[in-house]
């Protein structure tokens, strides 16, 4: 795992949205792996800033995202379809049939969550995968106790995930409990992963993370099977790493290398 911890959170999101077009300028029809959430917000915002100053286009890209609610339809304002629409596709050139999210909405999930990972697979597999990490450990709404092996399906999701994500939603209740999400292996497959965490909220999951068992427990710890996985922190979301005067000392200040 390469870490790398800035300062501030907006010098890590920076910093992942510099990378994610570094990687698309290097291989122009690239195939994404995209997040939604609160951390991702600013990642796209500036995303959007680098495509307006002509310093990224997406016009050969592909994307798959990581995961949709059940029973939520493409045009709800709470569905990823929606949040993705907003944040990203409709201020950048990528064509929309080249933008992917499961079907929350298939009359047979399972069927369409397997037809999902067969179209990552026909369209070459991804090249960089951006994730997110939920307080519990998780990665895309892939929950603790999810198999390392998983591919994408029908996940439960916990009541934690539910309670984190009700702000969205008038009440609790209408919070979606079923959601398809890519698996934990189709995440492994990528052939790159940048994972994003900020805020101290995120410090017992971080920790878990890079220093933690490798644990279905904690589902974000796969990636230290992952030969090329990126985490991007700041300061916060770094405060219960044990080693970081180790990861500091060999990419200082978060390598701010990136270069466009
Ligand atoms: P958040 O979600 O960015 O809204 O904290 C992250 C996640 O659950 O993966």
């Amino acid at each position: 795992m390469k870490i790398l911890i800035h300062d501030t959170a907006e010098a890590a999101e920076k910093d992942t949205a510099r990378r994610l077009a570094q990687a698309v300028n290097k291989k122009p029809d690239s195939v994404l792996g995209l997040a939604t959430g609160g951390t991702m917000t600013r990642v796209y915002e500036e995303l959007v800033a680098l495509y307006n100053q002509k310093r990224v286009s997406f016009s050969e890209a592909t994307t798959f995202n990581l995961d949709e609610y059940i029973g939520l339809p493409a045009e709800h304002p709470c569905s990823y379809h929606t949040y993705m629409r907003e944040a990203l596709f409709k201020h950048i050139d990528i064509p929309e049939a080249a933008t992917h999210l499961p079907d929350g909405m298939a009359s047979h999930p399972d069927q369409a969550a397997a037809d999902y990972e067969a179209a990552i697979h026909a369209a070459g597999g991804i090249d960089l995968q951006l994730l997110g990490i939920g307080h519990n450990g998780h990665i895309g709404f892939n929950e603790p106790s999810s198999s390392l092996q998983s591919r994408t399906r029908v996940k439960t999701l916990t009541e934690d995930t539910r309670r984190a994500n009700q702000r969205y939603f008038a009440s609790f209740d209408e919070t979606p409990i079923y959601a398809i999400t890519m698996g934990i292996a189709t995440i492994m497959d990528a052939r790159e992963c940048l994972l994003l965490a900020t805020g101290a909220g995120k410090a017992d999951a971080v920790a878990a993370m890079i220093e933690g068992p490798m644990s279905a427990n904690c589902p974000a710890s796969a990636l230290q099977m992952h030969q090329t996985a990126t985490i991007l922190l700041d300061s916060e979301a770094a405060s219960r790493l044990a080693n970081r005067a180790y990861y500091e000392y060999v990419h200082p200040k978060g390598d701010d290398s990136v270069q466009l």
